[in-house]
């Protein structure tokens, strides 16, 4: 089955590809050999074998519905000790995704997000006043560190009422760094041979064990004190549909283990992706004075004097909003997810795949697929997402939130909270670059610019 499609040249008996990876970059690692192999390959690691996909043509009929699923897999497997059958990893035959999808996505309506935006602002106004004293300082900013600090508190307020603090602190939140140790590790999980990993991941795994444990108990508190507070469903947030809702068709509700679950979920899928994407833009709106002036222009325009926006201006964006659908098309935070085939079929007419057999799509790739893209997909260019551009290529060339009935539940609350927040930063500050900076991604599952500073000059408008 799996001969016709490609690997790199040299493989190594029981060991498989592992001549020249970098088991810390698993992500860019498979873009680049992935690059010289074409539009579908795989990749060897102690027996197990993975098929990738990048090729347009493939990835689209991944995306048909009526012939693949979500695969839970690798990483998002990985992460099933933390987050159980919580919305991301549960698989699809698991009762619970459907009883929680159901109960939980009008939590993402239009009018929940015209209630989550006031909260929203509020978070960012925390952002601005520490940026404001670091302008004044002379002093560069740390993106991706103040950039967690936002959407960690965005998610917390909006979702579930609760403040974690985190810009009264220099250091990340406990919760942060008990994150990134559990999506790191769930990462290393994929690069060390199964046989192995009791002895090379044992003080990993106890690390593990601590930061899950930390965790559990932060969601725990977050709960009892809803719990403690009122149970009157009065909140409307997300904490209040997991605790008081039941289904609209059969009155059953999410179990307090589940609720736990989703609670860890929508904590972290809510703010780490969100984080990141925010981040690149900013790299790339500091090093393009063009663009970055497009940007502002259009915000000043839109927003004139209204400090603060209301719901309604954010979404009249246009060119924010392509700025960051450049900017996730080039670095997509959750740069991969997984299909598997319902029944038995041929993908692209010569791949045959048995049921359950599965792939991955490498949307950080497919979203550089020459065919689609051009000669110069590694260009930055929010030009790409303007309206005839769009209506030009075909359907399922652009998937950073996924697809199909398991594509991301918070992609509006996502692009609502960046847009509003990029056009904040982009009305209040003028943006430097750091001289000799030079993009670098670092992989914990998603993907961040690693080391990102800029340096800040308020500008004297309203707000
Ligand atoms: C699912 C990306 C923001 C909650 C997904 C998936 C992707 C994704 C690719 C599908 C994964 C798969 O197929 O295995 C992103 C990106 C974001 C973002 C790039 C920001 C730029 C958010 C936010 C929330 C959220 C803000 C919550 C407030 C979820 C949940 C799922 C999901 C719960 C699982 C949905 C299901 O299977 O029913 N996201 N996401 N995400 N995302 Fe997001």
């Amino acid at each position: 089955q799996l001969r016709r499609i490609p690997h790199p040249p040299r493989r190594v008996p029981l060991l498989g590809d592992v001549l020249g990876v970098r088991p810390r970059t698993p992500i860019q690692d498979s873009m680049r050999i992935g690059a010289g192999l074409g539009p579908i390959f795989r990749r060897k690691a102690f027996g197990k074998e993975i098929v990738f996909v990048w090729g347009a043509r493939l990835a689209g009929e991944l995306a048909d519905e009526a012939r693949f699923a979500k695969h839970v897999g690798l990483g998002v497997a990985n992460l099933r000790p933390m987050a159980g059958d919580g919305l991301f990893t549960a698989y699809n035959h698991e009762p619970n995704w459907q009883l929680a999808h159901d109960i939980l996505a009008p939590g993402f309506s239009r009018d929940a997000m015209a209630g989550y935006h006031p909260l929203m602002l509020d978070a960012a106004g925390q952002l601005t006043d520490r940026w404001d004293a670091e302008a004044a300082a002379g002093r560069a900013v740390d993106v991706p560190g103040d950039m967690t600090k936002l959407t960690l508190e965005t998610i917390a307020r909006t979702g579930f009422g609760h403040d974690f603090g985190s810009f009264e602190r220099t250091r990340p939140h406990p919760f942060v760094t008990a994150m990134v140790g559990t999506l790191s590790y769930a990462q290393r999980r994929n690069v060390v041979p199964p046989a192995l990993a009791p002895v090379l991941l044992r003080g990993a795994e106890r690390r593990n064990a601590a930061d899950m444990a930390y965790l559990n108990r932060t969601v725990d508190e977050v709960v009892a004190a809803r719990r403690a507070a009122d149970a009157s469903g009065a909140h409307g947030d997300l904490l209040d549909r997991m605790l008081e809702v039941a289904h609209p068709e059969t009155g059953e509700r999410l179990s307090a283990e589940n609720i736990r679950r989703q609670v860890i979920t929508f904590l972290v899928a809510g703010h780490e992706t969100t984080s990141g994407a925010l981040s690149f833009a900013l790299h790339y709106l500091a090093r393009d004075p063009g663009v970055l002036a497009r940007a502002r222009d259009e915000v000043d325009q839109v927003w004139g004097d209204a400090a603060p926006p209301a719901y309604e201006q954010v979404a009249k964006l246009r060119y924010v909003r392509r700025v960051l659908d450049e900017s996730l098309r080039l670095w997509p935070t959750a740069p991969a997810f997984s299909r598997e085939a319902r029944d038995d079929t041929v993908l692209g007419g010569v791949h045959p795949m048995r049921r359950g057999a599965w792939a991955v799509v490498l949307a950080a790739l497919l979203h550089r697929d020459p065919e689609v893209w051009g000669e110069r997909p590694e260009e930055f260019d929010p030009d790409r997402f303007a309206p005839a551009a769009v209506r030009s290529r075909p359907a399922h060339v652009f998937k950073p939130f996924g697809t199909g009935a398991r594509a991301c539940i918070g992609r509006q609350f996502a692009l609502h909270e960046a847009t509003l927040v990029l056009a904040l930063l982009l009305r209040r500050y003028d943006l430097r670059p750091e001289p000799d900076y030079r993009l670098r991604v670092g992989e914990r599952l998603t993907l961040m610019p690693r080391g990102l500073r800029l340096r800040l000059t308020r500008r004297g408008v309203p707000g």
